[in-house]
């Protein structure tokens, strides 16, 4: 039996009540919540070894790039990522898009074509219409049918000698759909074109072989994975990484620096210009060990109960409707009760101290295609108990007799 009444004890915020009542977080796939070990890292980090990295003979400085370099590590060996200096610290997801879609700029030309998928998050979407923008290149996307499932043959049609790029979520946040990343990025390799996978929501429940699914570019955010906010990985291949050019300029980039010229540092160093989140890098390998310390199987496993029992339940709500129905789905469910707008469900449910998204989710085009404003998100991590499914189906019930 998955010991999750003991894995909450990890876990300080979990014992706080929200409005009188015990919190009872759905959130996960905006944010994770921090084990105690996460925490302390960072504690640690300013309390006894606080200094700048790289840049120091002195031992806390060496202390600090030594942590910093050693999480490094920890990611690639976590992501089995060939060489570390294909490991970027970026500060999420965003940035790591953005870093890779500027790169880009210099080596598109018009009528280009770059795909993305119907399922994207903004940040997966408007990084890559600046980048058309920037360069005439055409963005084309994968349309998805009533279950959220995205539709591979149109997906073959698109891709063409023209395609350059292809851009998809691995893991839908709105829909919790896991999107089938080895076929695309294979049938892209096929046609010649590089693949950039976007992996925010995927890593606290996936643990992804980077080399075995032979993807060029995946970025993702250590706080979805019970890392700290406002630190991130890119992973790209070494010939990407070193044909790209640099995204900021910067102290910590560079090689030499003249007023005539200059030469950029090696990889990793050539995308990671200015002091870094350097607590936040360390935690971030702290975050990955705490997570095999429970084990991604036994994750998995719990959450798809969860998944299972949570979906079991709430369809008992008469008129309550879930969005992204597809088979491959994390433990994430997206549904609305019948005409009650999503936002006065989530200030209801709130008041009972449970905690949901609710609105468009940073992916309107998903919300166009089902013609509504939104949904109620709630998305489970391993530390969720039955009890709270129970507890959110009861809330959700209540909330619909005080609205109806
Ligand atoms: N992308 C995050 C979410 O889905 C913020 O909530």
């Amino acid at each position: 039996m998955f010991p999750v009444e003991k894995i909450r004890e990890d876990f300080p915020i979990l014992s706080r009540e929200v409005n009188g009542h015990p919190l009872v977080y759905l959130d996960n796939a905006a944010t994770s919540q921090k084990p105690k070990v996460v925490i302390d890292s960072i504690v640690d980090y300013y309390s006894n070894y606080n200094a700048n990295i790289h840049r120091g003979v002195h031992s806390l400085s060496q202390e600090a790039t030594d942590a910093y370099e050693q999480a490094r590590k920890t990611i690639q060996n976590h992501f089995h990522i060939k060489e570390s200096k294909e490991v970027i610290f970026t500060a999420g997801t965003t940035h790591g898009i953005n870093i890779v879609a500027s790169g880009f700029s210099a080596l598109l030309n018009p009528h280009d074509e770059i795909i993305v998928s119907a399922l994207e998050h903004h940040s997966n979407i408007v990084p890559w219409q600046m980048l058309c923008e920037r360069t005439g290149a055409v963005l084309k996307v994968i349309p998805m049918n009533e279950q959220g499932v995205l539709l591979m043959d149109v997906y073959e049609q698109l891709l063409s000698e023209k395609t350059k790029l292809v851009f998809v979520n691995h893991i839908s946040n709105a829909l919790g759909i896991i999107n089938p990343i080895s076929e695309i990025i294979d049938k892209a390799h096929k046609a010649g074109a590089a693949v950039l996978i976007d992996g925010a929501q995927s890593c606290s429940h996936i643990q992804p072989d980077l080399q075995e699914l032979d993807v060029d570019f995946y970025v993702t955010s250590a706080h979805k994975m019970c890392g700290p906010t406002g630190v991130g990985m890119l992973y790209g291949k070494l010939e990407w990484l070193e044909k790209l050019p640099p995204y900021q300029g910067g102290g910590e980039m560079i090689k030499e620096v003249s007023f005539e010229k200059t030469t950029y540092a090696d990889l990793p160093h050539k995308f990671e210009a200015g002091t870094p989140n350097i607590s936040g890098g360390i935690a971030f390998g702290t975050a990955i060990n705490y997570l095999h310390s429970v084990g991604f199987d036994k994750i998995a496993a719990y959450e798809k109960e969860l998944l299972d029992y949570a979906t079991e339940e709430l369809l008992k709500i008469e008129e309550l409707k879930i969005y992204g129905t597809g088979a491959e789905k994390t433990s994430v469910i997206s549904f609305n009760i019948g005409t009650i707008h999503p936002y006065d469900i989530g200030t209801i449910v709130d008041k009972l101290g449970i905690a949901v998204r609710t609105g468009h989710h940073c992916a309107q085009p998903i919300m166009d295609y089902f013609k509504i404003p939104g949904t109620v998100r709630a998305s489970f991590s391993f530390y969720n108990t039955m009890e709270e499914v129970d507890k959110l189906v009861s809330a959700l019930k209540r909330a619909q007799l005080m609205l109806s």
